[in-house]
């Protein structure tokens, strides 16, 4: 009924493991006790817009259940969760290229408008940034503008975060994109680019305080979540993951998909 898009400020930002464990979160909600007396479960997908980088089942999505906790969907082998995969590990547009299959917009939003036929929720994982191009005439933010997705932003402490933050939320503002929520990874690689990068407290904790006065001077009404550092093994990392801030959100992506029942705004989501 209600797509999230989950886009980050880059490629290997984390924008997997965050949707995985919105997901988990969203699932273990609907479990919950106190949740099945009163309300209607809320079932919830995942699906990722292009895989780049490998061939068959989409890498992401089986990171995503993975997460979840739960064995490949039929949707999965259907190919309704990625319905494109290339070999390459490039940018969609170059992928799809190298092997002469264009990619056909209209295929993934069929692909989604099928999934929410069967689940309340469906996250939508982009593939890198958000002006990365899903084809040669078409950016990523484009499609998201087009479809009217209220989008879920990755980012992290690292260097030069706060930048890559500002000029994603501009461009989602200038195309009245409505910003859901900001998803601080708290793990960094070791490594930076070339260069050798050790995380930097200072640097970290300050782009935390920057962006959360920011969001609140300027878009209010959007979440903040961190995601901590998920251990080797997911089962292990789950425990870390269950923080109240994201079943809170959790909770209020619920509520929104309720609300989105009644509302115009969002009608072209299903
Ligand atoms: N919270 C985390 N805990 C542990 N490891 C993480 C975390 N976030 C990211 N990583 C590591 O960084 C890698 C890249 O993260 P992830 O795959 O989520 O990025 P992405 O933004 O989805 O990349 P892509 O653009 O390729 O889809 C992961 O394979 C994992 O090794
Ligand atoms: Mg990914």
């Amino acid at each position: 009924m209600s797509v999230f898009f989950i886009s980050g400020i880059d490629t290997d930002i984390g924008k997997t493991y965050a949707t995985g464990a919105l997901a988990q979160a969203l699932l273990q909600q609907t479990l919950a006790p106190q949740n099945s007396l009163n309300s209607t479960p809320t079932s919830v997908i995942t699906q990722k817009l292009v895989q780049t980088g490998c061939e068959g089942i989409s890498e992401d999505i089986i990171r995503h259940r993975d997460m979840m906790g739960i064995p490949l969907q039929a949707v999965d082998h259907q190919g309704l969760t990625c319905p494109y995969v290339f070999k390459k590990p490039a940018s969609p547009h170059l992928s799809s290229m190298l092997e002469s299959r264009l990619i056909d917009p209209e295929v993934i939003t069929q692909a989604t408008k099928q999934l929410t036929d069967s689940y309340d929720i469906v996250l939508l994982e982009g593939a890198g940034g958000l002006m990365v191009p899903l084809t040669q005439s078409i950016l990523t933010i484009d499609y998201v503008a087009n479809m009217g997705y209220p989008v879920i932003l990755v980012t992290s402490g690292r260097l030069g975060s706060i930048s890559h933050t500002l000029l994603s939320i501009e461009a989602l503002t200038q195309r009245q994109i409505p910003l859901h929520a900001v998803i601080y990874n708290q793990w960094q690689p070791n490594k930076h680019l070339a260069s050798e990068y050790e995380p930097d407290n200072e640097i970290t904790d300050d782009t935390k305080t920057y962006l959360q006065a920011y969001l609140k001077q300027h878009h209010p009404q959007t979440y903040w979540i961190d995601l901590p550092y998920v251990a080797g093994s997911i089962t292990e990392g789950l425990e870390s993951i269950n923080y109240s801030s994201m079943a809170n959100m959790a909770e209020q992506m619920k509520q929104y998909t309720a609300a989105a029942l009644t509302s115009d705004l969002f009608c072209n989501n299903k």
